[in-house]
């Protein structure tokens, strides 16, 4: 089993393991190249970072986080107008998927991402700018996690992990954020396992932290 940084050339591959990891999820549903263009977000920036579990040829598992050394828009809002294209494109072969409990219960985001949207075309200078004034700590966001469902419970997430915390530590930064869903057990599990935090419950999120010396 190798750690690898995702290529370009990987993504689809990294994709057909999200697809298995997350099988209910809208992404999931809304197709192979949307998880592609979706995963390709990570590879757009030096921000960003998208590394996985290989084996023999396989992929059966992946990591990616966002570092953030100042306040500003989430990486949900900058991965859904990266994808934004695409998720129209599969949208429109899918219409069905308007009913899925995730675009229902992420209504409010997504018309504020169309609005964003519109406002890009309109005026292609429109930036998101944060206006925060407050002492910001630089962290790193896990911002998704998953192992190959059929290798669920054999240690891959706590390898992925581990790699996750190593390159915060190069990175010099001391502070590990993520959100789960509360319902996600084997997550949560898997998380507090690895040292992780719970330092919010919110709705159905649990946010959790890591602190490193
Ligand atoms: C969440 C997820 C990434 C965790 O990965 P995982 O590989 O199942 O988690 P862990 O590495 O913590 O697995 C530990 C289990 O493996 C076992 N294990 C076997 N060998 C091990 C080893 N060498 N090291 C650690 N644990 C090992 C442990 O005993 C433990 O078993 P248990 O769950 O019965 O207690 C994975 O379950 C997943 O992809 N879930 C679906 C996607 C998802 O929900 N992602 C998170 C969204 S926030």
């Amino acid at each position: 089993m190798i750690i690898k940084e995702a290529q370009e050339s990987d993504l689809r591959r990294i994709a057909e393991c999200h697809i298995s990891a997350f099988p209910k999820s809208l992404s999931s549903a809304l197709g192979i190249r949307y998880v592609t263009k979706m995963l390709g977000w990570y590879l757009s920036s030096d921000q960003t970072f998208l590394f996985f579990l290989e084996e023999e040829k396989l992929v059966k598992g992946y990591c990616g986080g966002m570092i953030r050394m100042a306040a500003g828009a989430g990486s949900a809002s900058s991965m859904a107008q990266f994808s934004f294209d695409q998720a129209v494109r599969s949208f429109l072969v899918r219409p069905w998927l308007v009913l899925h409990t995730e675009v229902r219960a992420k209504y409010f985001f997504i018309v504020r991402n169309l609005w964003t949207r519109l406002k890009r075309l309109v005026n292609s200078d429109s930036e998101i700018t944060s206006t925060n004034t407050f002492v910001f700590e630089p962290y790193v966001a896990l911002v998704v996690i998953g192992v190959k469902a059929d290798d669920h419970s054999k240690g891959l997430g706590s390898i992925l992990l581990k790699e996750f915390e190593r390159r915060t530590v190069i990175l010099g930064l001391k502070k590990m954020l993520l959100t789960v869903l509360t319902a996600n057990e084997r997550a949560l599990k898997s998380y507090l396992r690895n040292g992780w935090v719970v330092s919010k419950v919110e709705g159905k999120s649990t946010s959790m932290e890591k602190r490193l010396n």
